[in-house]
């Protein structure tokens, strides 16, 4: 681009046109601003400088008459911002140079005096942290949310089996409780990460100021703890160059997005009429617009999509971070629009999966009808001849081959062959190996701690109904 007179604008920066005697070219300009998302956290910026405002004054580097009158704009500042009368200016960057060019036209010096000992760059890291902690309290509601919803439907279900699965091949029967709270066991972790970057972001970067601190005598214990802060962070260089709390956040959303996106597809294949497990109700399903008979689970497979934005903001801030040297370099301006989609993107994708839990509803007795099938009691078998019998467990593996082989080449399920064909495997199999081949009594008899068994699952999805309530 060239630099001509017509892609400049006339006047130098506001703030730093002591130095400048013209304003940025156009495209300068455009590929400078990020007032465009980062208006995002104006309450995080107002708040930051209302508390740094107050330290000031509190250790008389402001007077008493200037905190008062910032005080004031600033609250009109914010009424204007909610009230969407505020005029966001490109040519003033970002919020920060926004709310102070805006307090200062309201108040004048007092306005001027607010940016004493601070720095945009101590200041943008404090509001980010701010706002990505706001996020992190927010999404972990969205998911305590969640896990309620999925502890309920596992309540519901916690007798009715569904084929289990590995390698999508039907495995052993399970009940369908047991499956949702799978779920709610991944959650659980998320929120664990969520709490984990929470206490590590906490730490308060303002009064690090551009890199190296201050001269004034500031108080920096007084500032964290009026936003809400442990404590202030220790070393200013890191304070303004450290993104590992955006990071954090994307790495457990990433991971979250992902455990979202398994039971998206699980829903998916649930509610394909091959399947036909469960049924979504309109409020979660959309039409073709040619084939009549249709009823897509779209939510679902957006849900399932959305984990590449999330992972792609992970995968993109770390690569915005990888090669920057100390201290702030304007490359970290890229950190927020990937955490702000990504926040939106899990926020939207936890609404629908909460709506889409709390919607659907279970053909238990289809579910039970396969659970049974692919003979999925197999390893009952096996295990009587183990309990009874006293077979080697590897004997009784082999007998079982053979006779799923034979009930195979017969066309039936193992509860299909007579007594006799059984005993011409295995001779010591009596009539009591038919009360294993049920799939009620194979989900009742895993009852070891974790287990499948009805009486476990109930008592889990109690344990996480009363964690939640
Ligand atoms: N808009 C900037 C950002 O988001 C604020 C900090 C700018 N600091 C600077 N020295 N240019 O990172």
């Amino acid at each position: 681009m060239s630099d001509t007179p017509d892609l400049r604008n006339a006047d130098a920066n506001q703030q730093w046109g002591g130095r400048f005697a013209a304003g940025p070219s156009v495209v300068m300009q455009e590929i400078n601003a990020s007032i465009g998302f980062d208006r995002k956290m104006w309450r995080q910026d107002i708040k930051g400088s209302l508390a740094h405002a107050a330290m000031l004054a509190r250790l008389g580097i402001l007077s008493a008459e200037d905190l008062a009158a910032i005080r004031q704009g600033l609250a009109d500042i914010a009424a204007e911002i909610d009230a969407g009368r505020f005029a966001f200016e490109d040519t003033l960057e970002d919020i920060h140079m926004n709310v102070e060019a805006r307090l200062t036209e309201r108040i004048g010096d007092a306005g001027r005096r607010l940016h004493t000992a601070r720095s945009r760059n101590d200041q943008v890291a404090t509001d980010f942290r701010l706002w990505v902690r706001d996020a992190i309290d927010g999404l972990d509601f969205q998911v305590a949310d969640l896990m309620r919803a999925l502890a309920d439907r596992a309540a519901q279900h916690a007798a009715d089996p569904m084929p289990g699965f590995t390698h999508l091949q039907t495995a052993q029967p399970v009940t369908f409780g047991h499956h949702l709270l799978a779920y709610v066991e991944m959650l659980a972790r998320d929120r664990g990460r969520l709490a984990d970057a929470r206490r590590r972001l906490n730490e308060c970067p303002l009064g690090s100021a551009a890199l190296a601190g201050t001269s004034f005598p500031i108080d920096r214990e007084m500032t964290a703890k009026a936003l809400g802060f442990d404590r202030p962070t220790a070393n200013s260089l890191d304070a303004v160059s450290d993104r590992d709390f955006a990071l954090e956040f994307l790495a457990a959303a990433a991971i979250s997005a992902m455990h979202l996106s398994r039971l998206a597809e699980e829903i998916i294949i649930w509610c394909s009429a091959p399947f036909g497990f469960i049924r979504l109700s309109d409020a979660f399903t959309t039409g073709s617009s040619i084939m009549p008979q249709k009823r897509n689970p779209d939510a679902a497979e957006l849900v399932r999509a959305k984990t590449g934005r999330v992972n792609g903001a992970l995968i993109g801030l770390l690569t915005v971070m990888k090669g920057l040297p100390m201290a702030y370099a304007k490359d970290m301006q890229e950190d927020k629009e990937q955490a702000f989609d990504a926040a939106e993107a899990w926020e939207l994708c936890l609404a629908a999966m909460t709506g889409m839990v709390r919607d659907m509803t279970a053909d238990t007795a289809r579910m039970r009808g396969f659970a049974g099938s692919g003979f999925a009691t197999a390893t009952d078998l096996a295990d009587w001849l183990v309990r009874v019998l006293r077979l080697p467990f590897r004997t009784a593996h082999h007998v079982t081959g053979r006779l799923v082989a034979m009930a195979e080449a017969k066309g039936v399920d193992l509860a299909g062959l007579t007594l006799a064909e059984m005993q011409a495997v295995e001779p010591g199999i009596t009539q009591a190996i038919f009360d294993v081949l049920t799939v009620d009594a194979s989900v009742a008899s895993r009852t070891s701690f974790g287990g499948t068994a009805p009486a476990n699952v109930a008592a889990q999805a109690a344990r996480w109904q009363a964690a939640l309530a």
